[in-house]
């Protein structure tokens, strides 16, 4: 990456990931855009982050006008929401990194691991976008409970699963640079793993009474 940040757009960026992983990225120097089916909408929600940075830092817009400007797009948007809104933005893609964080869930039984006949949510949007348009998935696991708290160390690792190493190191960086470790997952095809284990996290949240199961992975160097 060069040596300026580059610009995100958070798809769905009014949501609580899409607007919590955006608060930890502009307080980590991002220069981050909110994206929403509505302008105004994506404005107030930026106006809300900016009040708690204490600084104008984020700036909100329409889905596609923020996908314009982006160099990386960040995809949070419900299930049924995904493949609408990333067509809708997909002339504004080419060249770009795209990060999907979708879950596939089926509601109302959002514990169960139910996955989409194509194999992944992700790997449909690689097949729909083509070549030209880098699709990595990461940040599944994370939850949105903690994002807005920075007294809060969110503990959870990053799974990123990417066809293209380069634009999967890039995400990496995202990931670290808001606290959390991101972690080589291998092609995108491998993003089911991510995505599946949703579900698994939802039912520990359920089971033991907590907001937000994280994923730790052991044995990396530098680990004990
Ligand atoms: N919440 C979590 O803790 C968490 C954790 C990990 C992964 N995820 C995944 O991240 C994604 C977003 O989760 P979330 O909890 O932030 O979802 P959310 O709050 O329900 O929705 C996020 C945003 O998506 C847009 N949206 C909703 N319905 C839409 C539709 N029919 N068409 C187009 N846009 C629509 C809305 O933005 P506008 O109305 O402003 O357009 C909304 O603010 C999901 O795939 C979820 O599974 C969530």
């Amino acid at each position: 990456m060069t040596d300026t940040l580059p610009t995100l757009a958070i798809l769905g960026g009014t949501g609580a990931e899409g607007s919590g992983l955006g608060f930890r990225w502009a307080h980590a120097g991002y220069p981050v855009i909110l994206g929403s089916r509505s302008a105004e909408r994506a404005q107030e929600g930026a106006a809300e982050l900016n009040k708690l940075l204490g600084r104008d830092l984020v700036r909100g817009m329409d889905n596609l006008s923020a996908a314009k400007e982006a160099q990386i797009v960040i995809v949070t948007v419900p299930y049924s929401a995904q493949k609408p809104t990333i067509s809708d933005v997909a002339s504004a893609l080419d060249g770009k990194i795209l990060v999907d964080v979708t879950v596939p869930l089926v509601p109302p039984k959002v514990n169960r691991v139910q996955l989409p006949a194509e194999g992944s949510a992700v790997e449909a949007i690689q097949h729909m976008l083509g070549a030209g348009v880098k699709v990595v998935s990461a940040f599944q696991n994370v939850s949105a409970h903690h994002l807005k708290d920075l007294s809060h160390t969110v503990e959870c690792d990053v799974l990123v699963a990417g066809d293209d190493i380069p634009s999967r190191e890039i995400v990496i960086e995202l990931a670290n640079a808001v606290g959390l470790r991101g972690i080589h997952a291998g092609p995108l095809c491998n993003s089911v793993v991510a995505e599946a284990l949703t579900s698994v996290l939802i039912s520990i949240n359920q089971r033991y009474k907590i907001p937000g199961a994280g994923i730790r992975i052991t044995g990396l160097p530098g680990q004990d």
